[in-house]
């Protein structure tokens, strides 16, 4: 308890020294007020996998489905190669150029090396096709489904292959921690270290390219039994938060094939198709994803692993995809998490800022197990990002708005009622005015973490609708509105072990950066610092340790520090004139 006041108390007399400037700061290191536009910094505004999805229509930026559907286009004139490593690169584009123009290619390794190649038609595909053997069957027994994932050998290996180099690949996987933490200490600020973690994780333009082709190619095998579907990515891969090496989350679109054509408005009748019927939606699901599930399993080239999780609350059918390199998980009547998709995707486009929070605090969290890969009590991506979001709605001036307020700027064509729930929000981006707030990202992740190292979670729900904390309505340790199923709780899965940890963690984040903002870290140049910190597995162990510190001498040690350098802050904004942080360019 001792502690805990202890604690408030520190945080309070913090937010009070906030408005005063800062006297020290390790050295070589800009203050917050002076963070300016590194190259890492306009790299991540040119950052891949927005380049195209920031992309404009005359002065207009394109919408989320406009974005989609051209890259969905796009996989649909892409096949895959498993190709040698060593190839010449020249003979095999203009072995492949025979049957059209090529637009683009790239390499990659993932279990053998791959080409993915663009053609400019989708006729150059059938020319291809038509051309490919199928394979030998002197050993094993080929199942004799035609896809565009092909394999690409030699003739003559030992001639072909002797002195040529190794293809280019382009990477698919992130970095080491380790690696990270030392690239993230060269940056000159922490605004700046966000960006370079933003550089060296995000999703890259071939590894997003890569994804919409997976989903085509799925596409292909659903099409055999349901030719007007669509498959499409979500989630993380298309929310502009995703990081390379994370689960490809697709959609199985069936919604087209029930769109009534226009009636015959002429004659006496109505004609409509004959359909099995069954009892709910959700049987629906589960036989179809467990009909498509059998044909990825049996049929679906590089496909391995398949699991039929039918019984979850989205059933979906859970598999590798070997070529590509990712886990995937298909999903269908899942529209609300499709919009969802939308809703983060445009966030994460409204300001930087936004983007390299929100994939900074995600990569923290995976580096400290607070989020899993596995189903658990933990908090998951989904959620932390809402918390994210909430926190920047909460900023004064916002930095995002609310989402009711990005539905009283909807058109007509953004009303979207997904099973009787509200999913209506603006889908141009160009409408949504920019936010007047101008603080660091160096202040936000301080605050960010202050912010939830104090949060009343055993009262308030957080809610991104309405941006504002209220009541929480039944009693699970963290409460997180779901945005369009508004009675749902997305963290229900939480417990309060995990949420402690969280906690935990957050405070411990907090205070270092706090610390090392006053120039009263340990820390010197040659040790991680600012962000590279905060990766590091002591600060989990610290905060173990620093239970029982903040319960002892330490604790009031500490408040008692303060205190002194509150002096000194005020004194100090006297001469500074307050010192208002602010971030000079307002470009990103
Ligand atoms: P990672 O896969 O962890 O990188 O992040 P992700 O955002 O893709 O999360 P995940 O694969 O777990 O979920 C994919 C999408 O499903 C999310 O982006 C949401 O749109 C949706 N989703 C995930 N969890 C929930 C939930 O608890 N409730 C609701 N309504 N939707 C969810
Ligand atoms: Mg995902």
């Amino acid at each position: 308890m001792a502690s805990r006041m202890g604690l408030l108390l520190w945080c309070r007399l913090r937010c009070l020294a906030r408005g005063t400037g800062r006297t020290r700061r390790a050295p070589g290191r800009p203050r917050l007020g002076q963070v300016r536009l590194s190259s890492s910094e306009a790299a991540a505004q040119r950052a891949p996998g927005r380049e195209e999805a920031d992309s404009k229509v005359g002065t207009r930026k394109k919408t989320f489905p406009e974005v989609q559907a051209e890259r969905l286009e796009q996989a649909q004139r892409t096949v895959l190669i498993n190709c040698p490593a060593k190839i010449s690169e020249k003979k095999f584009l203009k072995y492949l150029s025979h049957h059209g123009k090529i637009n683009s290619h790239y390499f990659y390794e993932s279990y053998g090396t791959y080409a993915v190649v663009e053609f400019s038609e989708k006729d150059s595909i059938a020319s291809l096709q038509d051309v490919i053997r199928t394979p030998g069957i002197e050993e094993e027994c080929a199942v004799p489904f035609k896809s565009r994932l092909f394999t690409l050998t030699l003739k003559n290996p030992s001639t072909q292959a002797a002195d040529q180099a190794p293809v280019h690949c382009h990477k698919q996987s992130t970095i080491l921690v380790n690696d990270l933490v030392q690239k993230l200490c060269s940056a000159d600020s922490v605004s700046n270290q966000l960006y370079t973690l933003m550089d060296e994780y995000q999703l890259t333009e071939e590894n997003i390219k890569l994804r919409f082709l997976a989903c085509s190619l799925i596409q292909e095998i659903a099409c055999a039994y349901f030719p007007e579907c669509t498959v499409k990515p979500f989630g993380s891969s298309v929310n502009t938060f995703g990081k390379l090496g994370c689960d490809l989350d697709m959609f199985l679109d069936l919604d087209e094939i029930g769109r009534s054509p226009t009636r015959a408005k002429t004659g006496p009748f109505y004609m409509e198709y004959q359909m099995k019927r069954v009892p709910s939606q959700r049987i629906a699901s589960q036989r179809i994803l467990s009909v498509i599930g059998d044909c990825i399993d049996n049929f679906g080239p590089g496909c391995v692993g398949v699991q039929k999780i039918l019984n979850a609350r989205c059933p979906l059918v859970r598999f590798s995809h070997q070529p590509a390199g990712f886990q995937c998980d298909l999903t269908t009547n899942n529209r609300v998490a499709m919009r969802s998709s939308e809703l983060l995707y445009i966030y994460g486009s409204l300001d930087s800022r936004v983007r390299a929070l929100v994939f900074s605090v995600r990569c923290w969290a995976r580096v400290h197990g607070i989020t899993s890969t596995i189903p658990g009590p933990w908090i998951t991506n989904f959620s932390l990002t809402m918390m994210a979001l909430f926190f920047l709605q909460k900023r004064t001036p916002p930095i995002i708005p609310t989402l009711d307020q990005l539905k009283d700027l909807a058109e007509a064509e953004d009303k979207h009622i997904v099973e009787g729930h509200d999913c209506t929000f603006a889908s141009n981006l160009n409408k949504i005015k920019p936010t007047e707030n101008t603080e660091t990202l160096d202040v936000l992740l301080s605050d960010f973490f202050e912010y939830f190292g104090n949060f009343s979670f055993n009262k308030n729900s957080i809610n991104i609708r309405k941006g504002k904390e209220q009541n929480k309505p039944e009693p699970s340790p963290l409460y997180i509105q779901n945005p369009f199923e508004q009675a749902l709780n997305i963290s229900k899965n939480v417990n309060q072990s995990q949420l402690d940890r969280f906690v935990a963690l957050a405070r411990e984040c907090a205070w270092i950066l706090q610390q090392e903002d006053k120039g009263h870290s340990s820390l010197n140049n040659s040790q991680p610092w600012g962000l590279a910190a905060l990766l590091l597995p002591s600060v989990a162990s610290n905060c173990i340790k620093g239970k029982k510190r903040r319960k002892g001498p330490a604790a009031s040690e500490r408040i008692k520090s303060l205190l002194d350098s509150l002096k000194i802050n005020n004194a100090n904004s006297l001469v500074n004139n307050g010192g208002k942080r602010t971030f000079s360019n307002q470009t990103r």
